[in-house]
């Protein structure tokens, strides 16, 4: 996700430091923004100079101090409270001190996030989806504390970045995935219960309610650990059994079956 966005900022001119914490993540990450560039040049939609000049708008780094200029931050780090409230920490240590701290959390509360720093009105969710370049919509998620001068803001900048911004008060799941996710765990437990086969399952949908991938593709391709931490956040969150995971969901992360980055999933790569 973090390269994806890193890839819509440099696209819409801006200068961008990518930070991530060790070289060779950095590495791949500017090889994908090089594929799906290269996807746009091949299409004759972009010219190889301006596939370059996109690309020398991007400098990588490992040092966090070096985003110490950066106005705004965006926080793509592996999706467990523990290890983005130390990044917001250090962020807010090394940033100036109108700097806005972004998160492109996909279900953890952007006011925990926010009073884990000095200054909560700053704070605020920025929620991509994947893969970045070709979704439209970032869902800009509202901390209890999150200012209305840094809300306008996030807006003006997600719309500068060609995306469409939809507002959403802080809940667990946000709006995108307190919908999304629950289906997807239905149709691990219909996979599960044998009620049909993978292809049915992702056929039934794909054909008969027009989704571009099945939610067992679907699943695959967000990574099952992912899913499996949302489904989590929403059965934390609520206490409702509703948003009970799957135990098939539970057995494949145990597996270390993730999906299309571990090269198996409900499908295999
Ligand atoms: N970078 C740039 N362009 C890309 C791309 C990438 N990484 N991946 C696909 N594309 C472009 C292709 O070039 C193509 O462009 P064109 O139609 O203009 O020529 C277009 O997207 C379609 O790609 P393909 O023809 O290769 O393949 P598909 O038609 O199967 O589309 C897909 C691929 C866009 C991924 C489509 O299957 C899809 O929309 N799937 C659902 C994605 C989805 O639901 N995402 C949200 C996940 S939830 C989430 O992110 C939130 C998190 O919190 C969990």
């Amino acid at each position: 996700m973090g390269n994806g966005i890193a890839q819509v900022a440099a696209r819409a001119g801006f200068d961008v430091v990518m930070r991530d914490v060790a070289d060779e993540f950095l590495a791949r990450g500017m090889k994908a923004i090089d594929k799906s560039l290269q996807r746009d040049v091949d299409k004759e939609r972009l010219s190889a100079e301006e596939k370059a000049i996109i690309i020398s708008r991007i400098k990588t780094t490992t040092d966090i101090a070096s985003l110490s200029s950066a106005f705004i931050v965006v926080e793509a780090v592996t999706e467990d409270l523990g290890v983005k409230t130390e990044v917001f920490r250090s962020l807010d240590g090394v940033t100036g001190p109108e700097a806005i701290l972004a998160s492109n959390t996909s279900s953890i509360s952007i006011t925990k996030l926010g009073a884990t720093t000095r200054r909560p009105d700053k704070v605020i969710g920025m929620h991509f989806m994947n893969p970045v370049p070709v979704m439209k919509l970032v869902e800009i998620i509202r901390g209890a504390a999150t200012s209305d001068e840094t809300y306008e803001k996030t807006r003006a900048l997600t719309a500068k970045l060609g995306k469409v911004p939809l507002e959403c008060h802080d809940s667990p799941g946000f709006i995108s995935n307190r919908v999304l996710m629950p289906m997807i765990n239905e149709a691990i437990f219909a996979l599960y219960e044998g009620v049909a086969s993978r292809e049915s399952i992702d056929g039934i949908m794909k054909l008969g309610m027009n989704h571009p991938m099945g939610p067992l593709t679907l699943a695959d391709f967000i990574g099952l650990d992912v899913c499996l931490a949302i489904m989590n956040v929403l059965h934390d969150g609520f206490g409702d059994s509703k948003y009970r995971p799957c135990p098939l969901l539970k057995r494949y992360v145990d597996a270390g079956w993730l999906g299309r980055k571990s090269g198996r999933g409900f499908y295999e790569y």
